[in-house]
């Protein structure tokens, strides 16, 4: 992993953003804590898309449905069956890969070489195998690349076989077959088994979307790339239901308004891009990821499927309950198509730290230094300004007080009064703090305070009695 990105890490729990899980028991793989800005961050980009769904769309309505589900969801939906990856083992390290990934890793090899013909025919092979389940055929192909283990450095490999990512546990005091459930490994059957309930309930009409935030869990077989891929993650997902035959057209929608979405966020336009996917899944008749230029290449945040009827009528297969909706516009029953957007929470996490993380050279000569600034969308940024007296004293302190109460109510806001002001400044820069406010004997005198600009690190003064207006002008969504 290169450098850029392990800035980004060291400075994530540096300044209390994310944490290893259980880091006095050296940490838990592949599973995080976020600290007081980290969560202060992540509840602002779940807001942030929770009113984008359902404040901005009247025809949008959210749930909060459970974790545990019943199991017979997880056999519809085809997730005890296919949900897995396939895993290899190096008999000599014992360390465990994801066979697919190994081959996507010499893909990527061939393409830094410029070998671009022989990295497409890989790929392209590899998904043949995958698709005829020929695990067999997979494990050839690593023996054929030469592929050997980044550890051991030897090309001893153990069979492919398939691994269940979801994981699972028992109701119950009795552990037999029947009383094992699942860990949800995504949100999304939550909304399709509530479909009918929500539709009556909220009184929609097709089309209509059914929003939801919430846990997830995949057993995934490599930890890499931070919080990129947990075992423990948070989703942001949204159904789309619609009339079959107009499927495409909302498809194309959702793109369009996905895309700008993140846009608005604050996001780099030249940092994002669409990836169509050729290999579709089971249930999906189209498909395509929203990608992201982390510092280790474009990388999936977000995905925008469409389902078509293949959830709904599947459940409503295993259940024997109806999952027809009848549609007064054209008087016909239907089981309606289902367009998805998919974002994980902690995956826009990661794009808005590394999308924020900045290094710019200051002063000249002597006093050239690097300054680090997190360059949040003021939306989004976990503190939307800090009050500070220049001194400890004079009446100061308690004139700052007064200001941060009347902010307090409307915005997070800190108070701080140890060190010089420039370390206060240099703290807040470092959080992402998109202003500061200092409280100096002039404002004794006419009631007016410095304002300081992040970005700029522009000062300007303003009067007292206007400075909560001005700031909720630039920190609201
Ligand atoms: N309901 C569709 C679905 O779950 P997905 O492509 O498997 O689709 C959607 O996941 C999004 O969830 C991804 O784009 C990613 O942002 C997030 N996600 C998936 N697996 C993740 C993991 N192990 N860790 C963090 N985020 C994950």
């Amino acid at each position: 992993e290169n450098t850029a990105f392990q800035k980004v890490v060291s400075h994530a729990k540096e300044y209390g953003f994310v944490f290893p899980s259980s880091e006095i028991y050296d940490g838990l793989a592949a599973v995080y804590d976020y600290g007081s800005n980290g969560v202060e961050l992540k509840n602002n980009l779940k807001e942030f898309w929770w009113k984008a769904m359902t404040l901005m769309h009247s025809n949008i309505v959210g749930v909060d449905s459970s974790i545990f589900m019943h199991p017979t969801v997880w056999k519809a939906s085809g997730h005890v069956d296919s949900f897995s990856d396939p895993l290899i083992d190096n008999k000599d390290s014992k360390k465990r890969y994801r066979a697919d990934q190994l081959l996507e890793d010499k893909a990527e090899e061939y393409e830094k070489a410029g070998e671009t013909d022989k990295a497409s025919a890989l790929l392209t092979k590899m998904n043949q195998l995958l698709e005829a389940e020929d695990l067999q055929g997979v494990h050839d192909l690593i023996l054929e690349e030469n592929i050997t283990c980044p550890v051991s450095g030897t090309a001893n490999w153990t069979d492919v076989r398939q691994f269940n990512l979801m994981f699972s546990t028992q109701t119950g005091a009795v552990a037999d077959e029947s009383s094992t459930i699942y860990l949800r490994p995504e949100t999304a059957q939550g909304i399709f088994v509530n479909f009918l309930n929500v539709q009556k309930t909220a009184r929609q009409k097709v089309p209509f979307g059914i929003a939801q935030i919430g846990k997830a869990f995949r057993n995934e077989i490599v930890a890499r790339q931070f919080i990129f891929r947990m075992r423990e993650f948070e989703q942001m997902e949204m159904q789309f239901f619609v009339r079959p035959g107009t499927e495409m057209e909302w498809y194309e929608q959702w793109k369009e308004k996905r895309i700008r979405w993140h846009k608005i966020l604050g996001t780099p336009e030249a940092s994002l891009r669409f990836h169509d996917h050729e290999k579709l899944a089971h249930y999906a008749n189209a498909a395509c990821d929203i990608e992201f230029q982390f510092p280790f290449g474009f990388k999936e945040v977000e995905g925008i499927h469409s389902r078509t009827d293949f959830d709904l009528k599947s459940h409503q297969e295993f259940s024997k309950k109806k999952q027809q909706y009848f549609d007064p516009e054209v008087s016909q029953n239907y089981i309606p198509y289902v367009i998805e957007t998919s974002i994980g929470a902690d995956r826009l996490f990661l794009l808005s730290l590394c999308s924020a993380y900045t290094e710019q050279e200051v002063g000249e000569g002597d006093k050239k230094k690097t300054r680090i600034f997190l360059k949040f969308n003021p939306a989004l940024a976990p503190v939307k300004a800090a009050v500070l007296p220049l001194v400890k004293k004079d009446g100061l302190p308690e004139k700052a007080m007064e200001l941060v109460d009347d902010l307090k109510y409307d915005m997070k806001v800190v108070y701080e009064e140890q060190a010089a002001i420039g370390k206060r400044y240099t703290r807040q820069d470092l959080i992402g703090t998109p202003f500061c406010i200092t409280v100096d004997h002039q404002t004794l005198e006419d009631n007016t305070v410095t304002i300081r600009e992040r970005d700029t690190t522009d000062q300007f003064r303003m009067d007292i009695s206007e400075v909560r207006s001005w700031l909720l002008e630039r920190v609201s969504m």
